[in-house]
């Protein structure tokens, strides 16, 4: 994000009423998410817990005792004593070091092998020792899921899942399974993605310009985006939208106010195309 306007569009959502902020120490503008938080706070806006902040274990930093360093390093970027919510960004473990991207001589992704159980349990000390309320995973499939769940001794479940979900990747089975066990799927790229190629699957057509979402817009006033929104939620997929446009910020957040028949739900639902817009090739 351009420098700045991580601050401006948080302190706008706040303000808007939004209240979970997606982060991760990838994104690179936890500094900004931080301030925008206290300074909110000192205006007397919100208070610490009013706010949902999640936080993502990156790739290079699955072995066991990397888990707890990591976290401490984001709860200091963002000057806060815990988050809410703690996540495993990836199932994939890449190389230690200081390279997000690790890669050998050809250009290729050096990984790194470690067990998930091990990493998970790592997870489970730092909820135990209050730096993080809540722990998750993302980018998880069923198996990988399965795996987490009966891992003998298991102490927390994974409380969410968050995979790329909207119109036209609906994930009907993963989110039977995950309402099965209890898991909330939290939906990332809710909107359609910013269609940026350099990471976006950019032959599947553009969310927003659906004419089913359009037209079901019209009939109640809105948007395409705003029907794509209200879509998820009423299934219940929680929504993370991302704007740096404070019109559209605010416009996301004006989804309460109408609901869509059972009959849109199954037209909207119909437009699954089972392609991902995020394909995560590393
Ligand atoms: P912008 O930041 O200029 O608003 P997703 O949440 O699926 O990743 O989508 C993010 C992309 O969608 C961004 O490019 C964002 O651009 C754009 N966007 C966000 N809200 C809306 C909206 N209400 N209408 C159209 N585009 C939107």
């Amino acid at each position: 994000t351009p420098k700045g306007s991580c601050l401006e569009s948080v302190k706008i959502a706040i303000d808007t009423g939004y209240r979970h902020i997606d982060g991760a120490f990838v994104y690179y503008n936890e500094h900004e998410v931080g301030q925008a938080i206290r300074e909110k706070i000192a205006e007397g806006r919100i208070k610490r817990e009013d706010i949902f902040y999640c936080g993502k274990l990156w790739n290079t930093c699955h072995p066991p005792e990397l888990v707890r360093p990591t976290l401490e390093k984001t709860l200091k970027i963002l000057q806060l004593d815990y988050v809410d919510l703690y996540i495993i960004e990836l199932p994939m473990a890449f190389k230690p070091g200081d390279a997000i991207y690790p890669k050998d001589e050809n250009g290729k992704i050096i990984y790194h092998e470690t067990d998930l159980c091990a990493t998970w349990e790592a997870m489970e000390a730092c909820k135990d020792a209050g730096l993080a309320k809540s722990i998750g995973v993302s980018n998880f499939n069923r198996r990988q899921l399965e795996m987490i769940l009966n891992k003998p001794g298991l102490k927390y479940k994974p409380v969410s899942n968050q995979v790329e979900c909207h119109p036209y990747f609906t994930q009907p089975k993963l989110l039977e399974f995950c309402r099965q066990h209890d898991i909330v799927i939290v939906g990332y790229s809710p909107l359609g993605t910013s269609r940026d190629e350099t990471w976006v699957n950019v032959s599947s057509p553009p969310l927003l310009k659906d004419p089913v979402l359009n037209a079901i817009g019209k009939k109640y006033n809105k948007t395409a985006a705003q029907v794509a929104l209200r879509f998820s939620i009423q299934r219940g997929v929680v929504v993370i939208p991302k704007s740096f446009n404070p019109q559209r910020i605010r416009e996301n957040f004006q989804i309460f106010d109408f609901s869509l028949t059972e009959k849109e739900m199954k037209e909207i639902e119909a437009l699954n195309k089972n392609v991902r817009y995020v394909e995560l090739l590393m």
